[in-house]
């Protein structure tokens, strides 16, 4: 079975966020089950450096615009063909925004360009490549089952996958006449939402299937709270969307073996984390005091409950832990947390920008990694806590219910519990469940149990994968791997 997988990112080719991790990791996990998933993905310029070995497999007179290049080829691990449009991609900054952080004013042409070459790869106009299914990712890639929908001769099928709600792709109206779909297409059943186009809606209007990254979420965005608009369109295809959780790459994240630790450790020599948690004191210039560590490695945005972090943090510091922050967004954030340190030297480290390996020091040093998420369609950093005995503790929300036991009373006492877990969205319970972890933490025995747990749980991607081949098998009436009967 062949699928093209068609996202803005994909890790370690270039990332701003879980998607990057979802888009590179499956494929491998895919493989296993007899699925080669390819991946389209934009040419940007740190994506061009790496594809020195492409050959050319098609050419494009005018992709919106300008002449492009569909460059295939085998880079780190991953089979991608990539859009070389130079005049849409081979930019600054990251995929979305320019280095002054505004959104680049046609970015509605860049991932319309995204969409229609994915299209027409689906019709087959690459010699000698036909996938059966049209796999794509976020609004960026919402065009793509819609160029599909409206193509007389397209008989690829196409799963849409929402990884956040909140960013729809609204663009004015007047952009549809240059979309290249014909007329009907601007309606209630393509990509017409509000008067303007909302790319994903048209993804989630017109694919095959809907998916989303967990179970709880494809429940949460059924409702008026969190469907953010489009929770009409996904109840009135209720039997056509599904909650697929999240993995994580298990060799990527290892504790064991990865190379970004000063020391590497399993579940029986857990007590040597501390050796990173001091390269992680010292990274961020914090005292060495006995407390508990808490970290943040997050965008600094509403949705991640930053702003209730920044009010919460000074209980923190007065129940003797420290806090130290990996992360950049919104700039009030990251004031407000700049504002923090200078208030508590030595409790309170804030690092802005992305950094890959300090976020796996953090995770293989830190004592618990806070996601106070007001919405959650994931969250992969839980994830990699459990994965790396930095206990989570995190709000009652989509993924981030789905992944981690709270360590309450009846859970301790099954032997179940794997971090913390309280009620979304206000300061008090922020700081109540903070409370309770620094409780936690100073019962030393409960603390290597819930930690060793964590590390114990299965975060791979073997489950979920074995989901999605299932649904492309439905979908194709194929055979994969796994219906060897069939
Ligand atoms: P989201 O995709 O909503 O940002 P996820 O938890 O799904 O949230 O994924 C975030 C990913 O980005 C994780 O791999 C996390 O480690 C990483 N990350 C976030 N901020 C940073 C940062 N400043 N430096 C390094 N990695 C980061
Ligand atoms: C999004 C979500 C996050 C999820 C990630 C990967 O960015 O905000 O919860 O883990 O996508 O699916």
């Amino acid at each position: 079975m062949e699928v093209l997988s068609v996202a803005s990112e994909v890790y370690p080719l270039i990332k701003t966020g879980g998607l990057a991790d979802v888009a590179g990791a499956l494929p491998a996990a895919l493989a296993t089950h007899g699925v080669t998933m390819r991946t389209l993905v934009p040419g940007y310029p740190t994506v061009m450096s790496k594809m020195t070995g492409g050959r050319v497999v098609m050419e494009l007179d005018d992709l919106f615009g300008a002449p492009a290049k569909l460059i295939a080829g085998r880079v780190d691990g991953l089979d991608v063909i990539v859009i070389n449009a130079p005049q849409l991609y081979d930019r600054p900054g990251n995929p979305y925004v320019s280095p002054d952080g505004w959104d680049w004013p046609d970015n509605w042409k860049r991932f319309a360009a995204l969409g229609w070459v994915a299209a027409e790869l689906g019709v087959g106009m690459v010699d000698g490549y036909r996938p059966q299914v049209i796999h794509a990712h976020d609004w960026q890639a919402g065009l793509a089952p819609a160029y599909i929908k409206f193509s007389p001769n397209a008989d690829v099928k196409t799963v849409m996958t929402v990884h956040n709600m909140a960013f729809k792709g609204f663009f004015g109206g007047e952009i549809f006449g240059q979309l290249r779909l014909p007329p009907h297409a601007f309606g209630v059943g393509g990509v017409e939402y509000y008067g303007g186009v909302s790319y994903l809606k048209s993804g989630m209007e017109c694919a095959d299937y809907v998916t989303t990254v967990s179970p709880n979420y494809a429940d949460e965005i059924r409702t008026p709270a969190f469907g953010m608009g489009l929770e009409g369109l996904l109840n009135g295809r209720a039997d056509t969307v599904v909650g697929i959780l999240n993995g994580i790459d298990t060799a990527a994240w290892n504790p064991a073996t990865d190379p970004t630790l000063v020391q590497n450790f399993t579940v029986n020599t857990i007590h040597t984390r501390r050796v990173n948690k001091r390269a992680v004191v010292e990274k961020f210039g914090l005292d060495g005091a006995d407390g508990p560590l808490f970290c943040v490695v997050s965008r600094l945005t509403d949705q991640k409950g930053m702003d209730l972090l920044l009010q919460a943090a000074d209980g923190l510091v007065d129940l003797g832990g420290r806090l130290a922050v990996l992360g950049s967004g919104e700039p009030y954030l990251e004031d407000g947390f700049r504002h923090l340190t200078v208030k508590h030297p030595g409790k309170v480290a804030l690092i802005t920008g992305y950094n890959e390996a300090l976020s796996h020091l953090m995770q293989g040093g830190c004592d618990a990694i806070l996601i106070p998420s007001r919405f959650e369609p994931c969250g992969l950093t839980q994830l990699y806590g459990l994965r790396y005995g930095c206990v989570p503790v995190v709000s009652r929300i989509g993924g981030l219910a789905d992944t981690v036991i709270d360590a309450n009373p009846a859970a301790i006492a099954a032997e179940v519990a794997t971090g913390v877990v309280f009620d979304p969205d206000s300061v008090h319970m922020l700081y109540e469940a903070i409370r309770k972890t620094v409780r936690l933490y100073s019962d030393e025995k409960l603390w290597k149990k819930i930690q060793r747990r964590g590390m114990k749980s299965d975060v791979s991607w073997d489950t979920s994968a074995t989901r999605y081949a299932e649904l492309y098998a439905t979908l194709t009436g194929l055979k994969t791997n796994d219906h060897p009967d069939d």
